[in-house]
């Protein structure tokens, strides 16, 4: 089979084979990306649109192989070409819904509002639209050890996908105490070597980065760009859910930076095969306590800026040291985009406001929604735009800062009462209101 792709460092330039299992440059150390040569298929954009509509409007049954009912593989020439359709470990994955703000846009002066609720996915969270193809191109490259760092969310992808190769050994890297009992479940249930260590997510990263350095262990966080090309199928399923409507603004949270950068790639490839026509905006919200992509932005990009991550209820993007901030730097400034950040009530408060309007959204993916809310109230996202805010995982992995928020003392808190086993008390509890 013919190669259509290349690993390319976004510094230097320097070409790798894709059958490499690299996850940086071997010439200066940066970052690479994977570049497929898409326009070799020869397709116009309308072709690629009625490829794309047919698949959607003919979802095979269950006895066909999984990834015929991925809404990541239903992209799959423009995922990753080079991988063999029968070698694709797929649970399937995508195919989340896009859910109409309503009343929720409406209070938050969104009249165009809609979810992209990646919290849908087989694990709760967008990261196995990643990790179908990190594992699948693992077990292609021969990879018996995959391995991340993780706040949670990546290691359950991760553990999840790996218990389907046999043979296969998910190995995670967790920051102790700091990722929720749901997410731990996860990595445990799923027969991951599950090791906690005493630092924060960017102390399991730094080590997790040298293992796969100096051993056969695969690296499968987002530093790995094999991942990205899964997740830029967030934003055409998007565009495709909204029957090819580009919308005027993509809203994201951002931890370690892979997922913004993984938009901001699909749609520069959707633009260059003239699948879409127009280019939105991206906004990359992050919490107040775990900051510094937006304090880059916030120095025109003049400093790349780290910290030490504070504790906050988004839990998953409590990153000091985002590895992926090249790339997010580079689609933030293509898609005239935007950095903003949230305080710990604001995120907290929008969860409860989407959840209370019937979404399950996590403090995460609360960040991107009160990130919209305040760049609403700015003026910088006018009142009629079309917002997509990508939801990135659910609420249920995050059980515990609910529970905490809903005892009492917030905005929208919405306590639970203890009564006596009477119908008197339940009677009068309904009178109370
Ligand atoms: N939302 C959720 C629910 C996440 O789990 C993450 C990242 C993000 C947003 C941010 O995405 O890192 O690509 O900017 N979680 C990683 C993990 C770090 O280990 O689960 P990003």
């Amino acid at each position: 089979m013919t190669s259509l792709t290349r690993l390319s460092c976004v510094s230097c330039g320097a070409a790798f084979p894709a059958t490499e299992p690299r996850t940086e440059c071997g010439a200066c150390g940066s970052l690479v990306e994977v570049l497929h040569d898409l326009a070799s298929f020869g397709r116009s954009g309308e072709e690629w649109r009625a490829l794309f509509d047919s698949r959607r409007s003919a979802l095979p049954g269950a006895a066909t192989p999984a990834f015929q009912r991925s809404g990541v593989w239903r992209y799959r020439e423009l995922v990753f070409p080079d991988l063999p359709e029968g070698e694709i470990v797929s649970k399937p994955e995508g195919n989340t819904n896009l859910y109409p703000g309503r009343e929720l846009g409406r209070r938050l002066g969104l009249s165009r509002l809609f979810v992209k609720h990646e919290g849908e996915n087989p694990t709760l969270s967008f990261k196995d639209r990643g990790m179908t193809v990190g594992v699948s191109w693992a077990r292609h490259l021969g990879m018996r050890d995959v391995a991340c760092a993780s706040t949670g969310d990546t290691s359950a992808a991760l553990a999840s996908y790996a218990a389907e190769v046999p043979g296969m050994r998910g190995i995670v890297l967790l920051p102790e105490e700091k990722i929720t009992g749901e997410q731990l479940s996860q990595a445990l249930h799923h027969g991951a070597l599950t090791l906690g260590l005493d630092t924060d997510f960017d102390g399991c990263m730094r080590i997790v980065a040298d293992l796969a350095r100096t051993r056969p262990v695969y690296l499968l966080n987002s530093k790995n760009p094999v991942r990205i090309e899964g997740q830029k199928t967030i934003a055409w399923e998007a565009i495709h859910d909204l029957g090819w409507e580009v919308p005027d603004w993509f809203v994201v949270p951002v931890g370690n930076a892979g997922n913004v950068s993984a938009i901001g790639k699909g749609l520069r490839e959707w633009l260059e095969l003239g699948i879409v026509g127009k280019k939105p905006r991206l906004a990359g919200i992050q919490a107040e306590a775990a900051d510094p992509f937006y304090q880059s932005y916030a120095t025109g990009f003049a400093r790349r800026v780290t910290r030490v991550a504070g504790e906050t209820a988004a839990s998953a993007i409590r990153i000091g040291a985002p590895v992926s901030h090249p790339k997010a730097e580079r689609e933030v400034k293509l898609f005239d985009g935007v950095v903003g950040r949230v305080t710990e009530a604001e995120l907290l408060d929008a969860a409860a406001l989407a959840n209370r309007h019937g979404l399950a959204i996590c403090p995460n993916s609360a960040v991107a929604l009160a990130g919209a809310a305040k760049l609403r109230r700015e003026g910088v996202i006018r009142p009629d735009d079309l917002v997509v805010v990508v939801a990135t995982a659910h609420a249920l992995k995050f059980s515990g800062s609910a529970n905490r928020y809903h005892a009492g003392g917030a905005a929208f808190s919405n306590p639970p009462r203890s009564l006596p086993a009477t119908l008197e008390a339940v009677v009068g509890a309904l009178e109370a209101g």
